[in-house]
């Protein structure tokens, strides 16, 4: 098999740990629907990934059905795409293993988001944390996806699924891994702290002010907005005067990724606006956009039972593409099954 012969196919995940923010609807849940119906598309809630950092047992069932609803309350439409949450397909543990003795030790130390999550604490955190990437790898390749969108905090993550790929190939002399492509793209790739431009939006952030949740009412996104830092300037008359304004330019990106705009655009909309016309404007932007998904996440939040037969649904068909792959990779290996057919 050469490169150019695998299946265009898209896969991507989200960790259930804490709520959706901004950031993971602009980075990546609008961007998922978005690539439905253009190729094929398995999106997953990472369970097993969330419980490399200490997870409540209810509380991890809970969001697991929260960014399941989340998915489709955006628009993910379980017909068209592959949705299930991760511990439901077991081949992605089974080939994370594999991939966990392909992977070298000199890899995981290089990777930021580790050293960024361990801190002075890395004596302490779990095995799995270190061996995270190597279960994202086996979440792509049991796929053999050949793209990934996903937000700038993941390149890295992305670029060692490539080399784990290329060195199974190298090793085991096939060409059965695909080298998959991170789809990095679009304004909303690093969405920003809104207390503080220099740091990344995420769940866990220390105040619930930095961040929009995905469950936000339209007052709190509105006070979120009308309190977010900025430098004193107004805006520019052109793009390029964004340059070292991170705040500035935080705000005119997630205008542009929520109206689906270039930054360009925004500036052209609105040069050398005040924060006092621009904030208000953005605060019923979001609101707008963002009100009708947060109330249709409710409505699904109400019947988990349905949530949880879409996700089986989706395992089921997720497990018949990975079960044949995780197969020829146990062949490939040297794993004996005494049931070539199981
Ligand atoms: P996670 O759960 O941290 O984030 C899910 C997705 O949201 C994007 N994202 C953002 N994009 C822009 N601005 C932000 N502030 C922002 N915050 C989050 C992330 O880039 C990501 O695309 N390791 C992954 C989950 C994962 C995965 C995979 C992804 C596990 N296996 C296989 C792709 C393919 C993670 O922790 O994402």
């Amino acid at each position: 098999m050469n490169q150019t012969s695998f299946t265009p196919r898209v896969f991507s995940g989200i960790k259930p740990s804490g709520g959706l923010t901004l950031g993971n609807y602009l980075g990546a849940i609008k961007r998922f629907v978005g690539m439905q119906g253009q190729m094929e598309t398995i999106y997953c809630v990472v369970d097993m990934h969330a419980i490399t950092v200490w997870q409540d047992p209810k509380e991890l069932a809970n969001m697991t059905r929260e960014v399941a609803a989340g998915y489709l309350a955006a628009g993910l439409d379980p017909s068209q795409s592959i949705l299930f949450n991760q511990s439901q397909v077991a081949a992605h543990a089974e080939l994370a293993w594999i991939f966990n003795c392909v992977a070298r030790v000199g890899w995981m130390n290089r990777m930021t988001q580790f050293k960024d999550k361990a801190g002075s604490n890395a004596e302490k955190v779990s095995l799995g944390l270190y061996a995270y990437p190597a279960l994202m790898a086996a979440d792509i390749l049991i796929y053999q996806a050949t793209h990934v969108p996903v937000g700038e905090d993941q390149k890295q993550h992305v670029e060692l699924t490539r080399d784990i790929a290329a060195k199974f190939n190298h090793d085991f002399k096939t060409d059965f891994f695909p080298l998959t492509e991170p789809v990095i793209e679009g304004p909303a790739m690093r969405i920003m702290n809104l207390r503080d431009g220099t740091k990344k939006m995420s769940k866990s952030g220390e105040s619930d002010m930095e961040r929009i949740n995905m469950t936000d009412d339209a007052d709190k996104i509105a006070k979120k907005f009308k309190k977010a830092k900025t430098d004193p300037e107004p805006l520019p008359e052109t793009v390029e005067g964004l340059k070292d304004r991170p705040e500035a330019r935080n705000l005119v990106e997630i205008y542009a990724a929520l109206n689906d705009m270039t930054p360009e655009a925004v500036i052209a909309e609105y040069p050398g606006a005040g924060w006092g016309t621009f904030k208000p404007a953005l605060a019923d932007l979001a609101v707008a956009k963002l009100a009708p998904i947060s109330e249709e996440m409710a409505r699904f939040m109400a019947d988990p039972a349905e949530i949880d037969r879409i996700l089986g649904e989706g395992a089921e068909k997720a497990r018949a593409i990975a079960n044949p792959i995780l197969r020829d990779t146990y062949d490939i290996v040297g794993l004996l099954r005494s049931d070539a057919t199981r």
